[in-house]
């Protein structure tokens, strides 16, 4: 099977300098050592309200890395213009919603399409991979399609949360979609939620291409240095994959 390339996402890094206000811990530092440990990709979303990733981190970023970096923003103009300023890899256009804790479900990408349709043709025509963050749901891939992107990320937080005959019902809907999504000629991502116990089965998909993993691993890192965390996560994905590295 072809290797999951992982996505380290760094924002909880910044929510714990935004605790105190200055400039310690450095995303940008974070986002150096998960490459050296393994990271194919970084991950970064500037929420609206700024509560954790600063403009000034996505200049950092795009200033310093080596490896791709995929913006997570919501469709708005401001965002649009900001995306084509820096010009990453990659944008994610994730749903937003100002008393949300984190990205709570997908964008609605059938329902929004007269929204998202100017937004989506902007940037995949500045030569930014565009994603989607929707639910494993075939009306918002075939969406996701008729809007022009190329890229639909799975949210795969119902499926972190649930538990028994839930777990499997859910893993199964995103292992289906995943299936549609490519048949369709989409590349399929997937994320939210995921942790040491619970990505296996998720990277075991063969369809999916890349997973984009950051609360948990920045959290583990708490204990383990950020380094062995996402070595871990990487072994694991290797491991789902059967892939193994000489
Ligand atoms: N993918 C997207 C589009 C997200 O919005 C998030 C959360 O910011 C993630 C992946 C990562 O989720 P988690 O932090 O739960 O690993």
């Amino acid at each position: 099977m072809n290797k999951l390339r992982l996505g380290v996402n760094i924002d909880h890094v910044a929510t714990v300098r935004q605790a105190r206000g200055g400039t310690h811990p450095s995303p940008l530092r974070a986002a150096m050592l998960a490459a050296a440990a393994g990271a194919d990709g970084i991950t970064a979303h500037l929420r609206e309200d700024r509560r954790h990733i600063s403009d000034h981190d996505i200049a950092q970023l795009r200033q310093a890395l080596h490896i791709p970096l995929n913006l997570e923003m919501a469709a708005t103009d401001e965002m649009m213009t900001i995306a084509l300023k820096y010009r990453p890899h990659a944008c994610c256009i994730v749903p937003e919603n100002r008393q949300e804790r984190t990205t709570e479900g997908g964008i609605d990408a059938a329902r929004q399409r007269t929204r998202l349709s100017p937004i989506v043709k902007v940037l995949v025509d500045a030569g930014i991979r565009v994603s989607m963050f929707v639910e494993p749901d075939r009306k918002q891939l075939d969406a996701s399609k008729a809007l022009g992107a190329p890229v639909v990320e799975l949210h795969t937080g119902a499926y972190s949360e649930a538990h028994g005959a839930d777990h499997q019902r859910l893993l199964e809907k995103v292992s289906k979609a995943a299936a549609y999504g490519a048949s369709i000629g989409l590349e399929i991502h997937a994320g939210h939620g995921l942790t040491f116990e619970n990505v296996k089965p998720i990277a075991a998909i063969p369809e999916i291409r890349e997973l984009n993993i950051g609360h948990y691993l920045i959290g583990e890192a708490i204990f383990v240095g950020l380094e062995s965390s996402v070595r871990r996560m990487r072994l694991l994905m290797d491991e789902a994959r059967g892939v193994i590295e000489k």
